[in-house]
């Protein structure tokens, strides 16, 4: 039991630092990448800067969050855990805080596929707070992994200008 506790935990933090190692990558000039095919890959560049500004200043939120969150799991701070992962829910800053005409202008900027991850990643961080709230830490733990391999998952399909090292070992 204790031995599939650490085992689960050393999976978080082996996930929280390659995500987050990730997140300091600087894009290097030899990445000047063909662009045929990219249209799913780098969804940041097709949006107007406004909105891509919108998005990177939730990514940083989620970031922070992210990062407050773990360090409550590991000190098994519930509420912290809950308040961190209804922010990151309510802060969908894609769906909220937004004209009716910056809605159609991203809908139609960003692919399907894209607006689904976005749509489970918030739906997971809503499982989080719950979990968090209801005190069950083996589910918080298992929810935040989840949420991870999220941002991973989505950085490798729709970020691969960003992260250009998630694109060659992603599958
Ligand atoms: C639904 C897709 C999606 C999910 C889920 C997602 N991201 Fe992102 N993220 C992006 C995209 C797209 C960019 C690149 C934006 C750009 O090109 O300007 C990005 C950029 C970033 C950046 C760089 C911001 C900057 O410009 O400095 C960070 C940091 C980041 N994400 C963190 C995270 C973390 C942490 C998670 C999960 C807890 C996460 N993201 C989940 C799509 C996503």
């Amino acid at each position: 039991m204790h031995a599939t506790r650490k085992i689960l935990l050393a999976a978080v933090l082996v996930v929280a630092g390659s995500s987050l190692a990730c997140g300091a990558d600087a894009p290097h000039a030899h990445d000047a990448h063909d662009a045929s095919g990219t249209a799913d890959r780098a969804v940041g560049a097709q949006l107007p800067p406004r909105l891509r500004g919108m998005l990177i200043q939730e990514m940083m939120a989620v970031l922070d969050a992210s990062k407050q969150i773990l360090e409550a799991l590991v000190r098994g701070q519930d509420d912290l855990v809950a308040r961190n992962a209804q922010g990151i829910h309510d802060s969908f800053i894609l769906e909220q805080r937004m004209s009716d005409a910056d809605r159609r202008a991203l809908h139609d900027s960003l692919p399907h596929a894209f607006i689904e991850r976005d749509h489970a990643f918030h739906e997971l961080s809503g499982r989080l707070a719950e979990a968090a709230r209801a005190g069950h830490q083996p589910e918080q733990r298992r929810i935040f992994t989840e949420m991870l391999n999220a941002c991973v998952a989505c950085h490798a399909a729709h970020a691969t200008d960003r992260f250009p090292n998630l694109a060659v070992g992603a599958h």
